[in-house]
C-alpha cells in the first residue's frame, strides 16, 4: 500500500503521522511545493519511527510526482487555510488552481489511484476534481464529514457528561460552517437516542457549537486545526487500504441519492479497497431533511465561482 499526501503544512504532516503511527501502509510519500519542506518533515517523521515502533517508510518531494508514481491512495491537503473570521468559501479563488493542477499531476503518475481530497472549500474541490479529471465517482472522495462527526461526539459527549466511547453520531451535509447537518434524530449513547438525556435546546446547542467547530479552533489557533483533521484523513485511507467496508460521511457525487444531483456533499458511504462501495440512504427528520436541501444550495452556489 503506497499513499501520497499533497501539501506537507499542518494537516498534511499530521495525516502522514497518524497514518504511518497506525503501520498499515508501506510507504506514505509527502510532497510540497516548497523546497526542502516535505524531505524536511518526512526526515523528522521518520527519526518517529523507531520511537513510536512503526516500519512505514516516509519520502519526502519537492513537487517530484515521479516520487508519487503507482500510489494507490492520493490525499490532496495543498492549498492555503482559513484565518480567523474567514469562511472555508473564500479560499476557492487560490485553492481551486492548486487542486486543479495537482489532482491532473497525480493522475498522470497514478492513473489507478483513489483521491481524498481535503482541501478548502472542500466540497467543491472534490467536486473541481470531478470535473478535471477521469477517475470514476468511486475514486473521488471528500473529507469533512467524518472531522464533524468527531467535533460531533465531542460536544455530545460534553453535554451528556459522558465518555466519547459511549457516544455515535454523525454529520451530513457541507463542510461549511452553515452547511453541516449533524444528525442529532440518529444520535446514540450506547445505543440509547440522545434525545432521552438531552433537552431540545441542549441538542441544538450541541448542533449549532458542532457547526462552527473549526471556527472556533481557527480563532484559538490563529490558523485551521490540523490534529482531528489528520486523524480524520486517516481513518478513511485505513478503511480503504484495509478494505474495512466501514460507514464514514463522506463528500460524493450525487446522482439522485438523497434527492440531490450534480454536486458533492456529505453522505454516509462504505469504505473499502474500492474506495467508495456504496451509498448509505437514512431516513432523515423533516428538519434535518430541510437543512440538507438549503446545504446543497450553498454547495451549488460555491461550485458556480469555479471556472470549469
Ligand atoms: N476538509 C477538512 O476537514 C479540512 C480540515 C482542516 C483543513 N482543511 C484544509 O486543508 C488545507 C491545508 O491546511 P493546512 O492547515 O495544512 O495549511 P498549511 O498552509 O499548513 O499547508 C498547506 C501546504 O500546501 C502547500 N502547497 C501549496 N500549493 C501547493 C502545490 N501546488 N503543490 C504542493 N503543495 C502545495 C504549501 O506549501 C503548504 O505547505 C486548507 O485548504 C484547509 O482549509 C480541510
Amino acid at each position: 500500500m503506497k499513499v501520497t499526501v499533497v501539501g506537507a503544512g499542518a494537516v498534511g504532516a499530521s495525516c502522514a503521522e497518524y497514518i504511518a503511527i497506525k503501520n498499515f501502509a508501506a510507504e506514505v510519500v509527502i510532497l510540497d511545493i516548497k523546497e526542502g519542506y516535505a524531505e524536511g518533515k518526512a526526515m523528522d517523521l521518520m527519526q518517529c519511527a523507531s520511537l513510536n515502533g512503526f516500519d512505514t517508510k516516509i519520502v519526502g518531494s519537492t513537487n517530484d510526482y515521479t516520487k508519487t508514481a503507482n500510489s494507490d491512495i492520493c490525499v490532496i491537503t495543498s492549498g492555503i487555510p482559513r484565518k480567523p473570521g474567514m469562511t472555508r468559501e473564500e479560499l476557492i479563488g487560490i485553492n481551486a488552481g492548486i487542486v486543479k493542477s495537482v489532482s491532473a499531476s497525480l493522475v498522470e503518475h497514478s492513473p489507478n489511484t483513489i483521491i481524498i481530497v481535503v482541501s478548502n472549500p472542500m466540497d467543491t474541490m472534490t467536486y473541481l476534481v470531478h470535473k478535471t479529471t477521469d477517475l470514476p465517482k468511486h475514486r473521488i472522495i471528500g473529507m469533512g464529514g467524518a472531522l464533524d462527526s468527531a467535533r460531533f461526539k465531542y460536544r455530545l459527549a460534553e453535554a451528556l457528561e459522558a465518555p466519547i466511547s459511549d457516544v455515535d453520531g454523525m454529520v451530513i451535509g457541507g463542510h461549511s460552517d452553515k452547511g453541516m447537518v449533524p444528525l442529532t434524530s440518529h444520535a446514540t449513547r450506547n445505543s440509547i437516542k440522545v434525545s432521552e438525556f438531552l433537552s431540545e435546546e441542549r441538542l441544538e446547542q450541541v448542533a449549532a457549537d458542532t457547526k462552527v467547530g473549526g471556527a472556533t479552533l481557527t480563532k484559538l489557533l490563529g490558523t485551521s486545526a490540523w490534529y482531528a483533521p489528520g486523524a480524520a484523513v486517516s481513518g478513511l485511507v485505513q478503511a480503504i487500504a484495509c478494505d474495512q467496508k466501514k460507514i464514514f460521511p463522506c463528500s460524493t457525487l450525487l446522482d439522485g441519492e438523497y434527492g440531490l444531483s450534480d454536486l458533492c456533499i456529505g453522505v454516509p458511504v462504505v469504505l473499502g479497497r474500492n474506495g467508495i462501495e456504496r451509498i448509505v440512504d437514512v431516513p432523515l427528520s423533516a428538519a434535518e431533511k430541510e437543512h440538507m436541501a438549503e446545504s446543497a444550495e450553498g454547495v451549488k452556489k460555491t461550485n458556480g465561482l469555479l471556472e470549469l
